[in-house]
């Protein structure tokens, strides 16, 4: 028997039309308006979550786990109780399309430190030996003056994550702070140190809950610190102490994480101010092609904080250089690790 097949019917002629009419549409539009339907990271552009809200994790820092990306970050949030501070988590598998997992810390002021308490920058480590997941937040005072981490504890990395303790890591002064997890799985702690004029790359204990030794020192002073391990160097970024507002953000390499390091350049050389930025993270996406590192920072608004936005940029890294482009739209394939910038678009859509 002859199997029917369905569908074969030809088109009618507005049917043909209304194709062709697409066809020529599709031809017609920008670039940017075809690369939006496969997901574009739009750098100063609200960003909203897959429930349609701007995403709140300033300062923030991402975990990978299991095919997932955790970008856990302070919520600031308009109309949340001031007593508490929030830290966000979202996940995502593309790094374009973030769903709102919930606020895994919300917490009461833990130290007794008064009204206008600082909780800030969380950073998720994840720890192989114990399998639970460890917050670290730059906790403070409203002057700034306590300059401790805490530590909260979770077993699933979404938390709810448990209060452990403060302290001020290695007993130095610590303010801002950034994560780095090497090749080799060895996890570090980036801290800013006022009174030695620089900053630390610090290991942590293998159940994450310590920072166990300084591996660096480097004598410059700079905040929102950041590190990355591409083809064997290492990258150390951060910005000058300018509070919320940007300036040029530097970094400095070395073949290995104790030094020798490099003198300081900046990241974005063309213009004032790391194009309104400040770091927070480099991440490292290894595809089968290609490695892409990132620049993730803050546009801050320090008047309208829950409306601060966030400058997502592929890093050009050449012959150990590293050169943040002019923000524009662009997309990721994670897959493969290619990225691709549409500098023609509006970035701020
Ligand atoms: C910045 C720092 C932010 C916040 C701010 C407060 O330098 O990176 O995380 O602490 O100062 O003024």
């Amino acid at each position: 028997m002859c199997p029917r097949r369905l569908g074969a019917r030809p088109l009618s002629s507005p049917a043909l039309n209304l194709l062709r009419g697409t066809l020529v549409l599709l031809l017609l539009l920008p670039p940017c308006c075809l690369a939006s339907s496969r997901g574009l990271i739009r750098p100063g552009a609200v960003w909203r979550d897959q429930q349609g809200r701007p995403i709140q994790a300033h300062g923030g820092g991402i975990l990978y786990d299991h095919h997932t990306w955790y970008w856990f970050g302070e919520d600031r949030t308009q109309g949340l109780d001031p007593a508490l501070r929030y830290v966000s988590c979202y996940s995502s598998r593309d790094l374009v399309h973030w769903k709102f997992r919930g606020r895994p810390l919300q917490l009461a002021d833990p130290e007794h430190l008064g009204p206008h308490w600082v909780l800030e920058r969380p950073k998720v480590f994840y720890s192989p030996l114990t399998h639970r997941f460890v917050m670290y937040v730059h906790l403070d005072d409203a002057r700034y003056k306590l300059a401790r981490v805490a530590t909260a504890v979770s077993d699933r990395v979404t938390g709810p994550y448990k209060y452990v303790r403060s302290f001020r890591p290695l007993g130095l002064e610590s303010r801002d702070i950034g994560q780095f997890v090497d090749d080799d799985g060895s996890a570090y702690l980036i801290f800013e140190s006022r009174p030695s004029g620089g900053f630390y790359i610090a290991q942590l204990s293998p159940d994450r809950l310590s920072v166990v030794k300084a591996v660096a020192f480097i004598h410059t002073s700079l905040e929102g610190g950041a590190l990355v391990h591409d083809h064997g160097l290492y990258y150390v970024m951060g910005s000058h102490l300018t509070g919320w507002r940007p300036n040029p953000n530097v970094y400095a390499t070395a073949a290995q994480l104790s030094g020798p390091w490099s003198e300081f350049r900046e990241v974005a050389p063309d213009v004032p101010d790391t194009y309104g930025s400040q770091s927070s993270m480099l991440l490292k996406v290894h595809g089968t092609d290609k490695t892409a590192v990132i620049f993730l920072g803050d546009i801050w608004k320090p008047r309208s904080l829950w409306d601060s936005r966030y400058l997502w940029m592929p890093l050009q890294m050449r012959d150990g250089r590293m050169v943040l482009p002019s923000p524009a739209p662009w997309s990721i394939d994670v897959k493969t690790g290619v990225t691709h910038v549409y500098p023609d678009s509006s970035p701020s859509q």
